[in-house]
C-alpha cells in the first residue's frame, strides 16, 4: 500500500512522518470573481491528481463550489449553514458529504448562509471552529474553505477555524489593494483570537499577458516578495469550460487545459514543499 502522506498543521508541506491533521486553508479576497472557487476547485483537482484526499468546505452563499463539484443540496444534508447557527462541537462530521470528483468530500452551502450575517450574536465567529473540534480530518490532505467575496462576518469566522490564508487576486489595481486590505485583518485575527492564522501565499488569477497586469504582479512581487507564489494561474477559457461540465481541470481535455493542469499541479508543488507564511 503507498504511503500516505499529510500536510502538518503548521505548513503546507508533504510530511512523511505525518501530522494527524491536514492544515485548514482559508482561501479568499473580498473582491468578487478573482478565482477563489476556481483556485479552490483546481488545488482540489491537483491534489486528487496526485492520489490525496481534500475536504472542500463551501462557504459562500453563492454556492459555486458545490455546484462546480456536481453537488445538489436536499433539505436531509446539512450544510455550513447549520455549523453557523449554533456552538455545537463536532457538527461539521455530519456534514460531510461525497462529491461526483473522486478523492474530494464537501460540506456543501445553501443560500440561507447568507442570513449569518445579520446574526447579531457575540459566539458567532467561533461557531464553525467549534464545528470541527474533535472531528476526523486525518482521511484529508487539506481542507480548503471556498470563501465569500466580503470582509464580512463569515469570513471572520472562517478565519478563526484556519491555520493559513491563501489570498488569491488578479494582477489589477482594485485586487491589489484588496491583498492589503485582507493582509490587515489577518493581522487583527492573528492578534485575538487565533494566533495560529497565517498568511501562506498570494496567488495570482486570471493571468493576462497585458501591461497593467505585467505592472501590477511585479508591484506585488516588490511589496510581499517571497508571499507571492511563483507559479500563477492563467487566464484560459478552458477553466470556465470545465467548471460549466463541472470537471476536474486534471481530466478535462478541451482548450488549453493542459497549462492550467500544469499550473495549479505547479501551485500544489509550490505550497507543499514551502513554508512562506509571513509574520502578519
Ligand atoms: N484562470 C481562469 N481563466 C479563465 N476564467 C477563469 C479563471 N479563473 C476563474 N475564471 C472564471 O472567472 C469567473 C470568476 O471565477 P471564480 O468564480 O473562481 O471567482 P471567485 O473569486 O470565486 O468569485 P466570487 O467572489 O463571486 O466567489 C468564473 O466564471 C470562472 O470560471
Ligand atoms: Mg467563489
Amino acid at each position: 500500500m503507498p504511503q500516505r502522506h499529510r500536510y502538518t498543521q503548521d505548513a503546507w508541506k508533504v510530511d512523511p512522518t505525518m501530522s494527524a491533521q491536514p492544515r485548514k486553508v482559508a482561501i479568499c479576497n473580498q473582491k468578487g470573481g478573482v478565482g477563489k472557487t476556481a483556485t479552490t476547485l483546481g488545488l482540489a483537482s491537483a491534489l486528487a491528481d496526485a492520489g490525496w484526499h481534500t475536504l472542500v468546505v463551501d462557504m459562500d452563499p453563492q454556492c459555486n463550489a458545490t455546484k462546480g463539484l456536481g453537488v445538489s443540496v436536499d433539505s436531509e444534508m446539512r450544510t455550513t449553514y447549520d455549523l453557523m447557527t449554533a456552538m455545537a462541537e463536532g457538527r461539521a462530521a455530519d456534514a460531510i458529504v461525497a462529491t461526483d470528483w473522486d478523492k474530494v468530500d464537501l460540506i456543501p452551502a445553501h443560500q440561507t448562509l447568507a442570513n449569518i450575517e445579520s446574526d447579531g450574536a457575540n459566539d458567532l465567529i467561533f461557531r464553525l471552529d467549534v464545528a470541527f473540534e474533535g472531528v476526523d480530518l486525518s482521511p484529508y490532505s487539506a481542507v480548503l474553505f471556498d470563501c465569500p467575496p466580503s470582509l464580512g462576518k463569515i469570513l471572520f469566522a472562517v478565519l478563526c477555524a484556519c491555520d493559513g490564508v491563501l489570498a488569491v487576486t488578479e494582477p489589477t489595481i482594485d485586487s491589489v489593494d484588496g491583498v492589503e486590505n485582507l493582509r490587515e485583518t489577518i493581522q487583527n485575527v492573528k492578534k485575538r483570537p487565533n494566533p495560529r492564522l497565517e498568511l501562506d501565499k498570494i496567488v495570482l488569477s486570471r493571468k493576462r499577458r497585458t501591461g497593467e497586469h505585467i505592472f501590477r504582479e511585479n508591484e506585488l512581487r516588490e511589496t510581499y516578495g517571497d508571499v507571492v507564489a511563483r507559479t500563477g494561474i492563467p487566464e484560459l477559457a478552458a477553466r470556465q469550460d470545465a467548471h460549466s461540465s463541472r470537471t476536474p481541470i486534471h481530466l478535462f481535455t478541451g482548450g488549453k487545459a493542459t497549462a492550467l493542469r500544469v499550473a495549479y499541479s505547479d501551485l500544489l508543488q509550490e505550497l507543499t514543499f514551502e513554508k512562506t507564511g509571513v509574520a502578519v
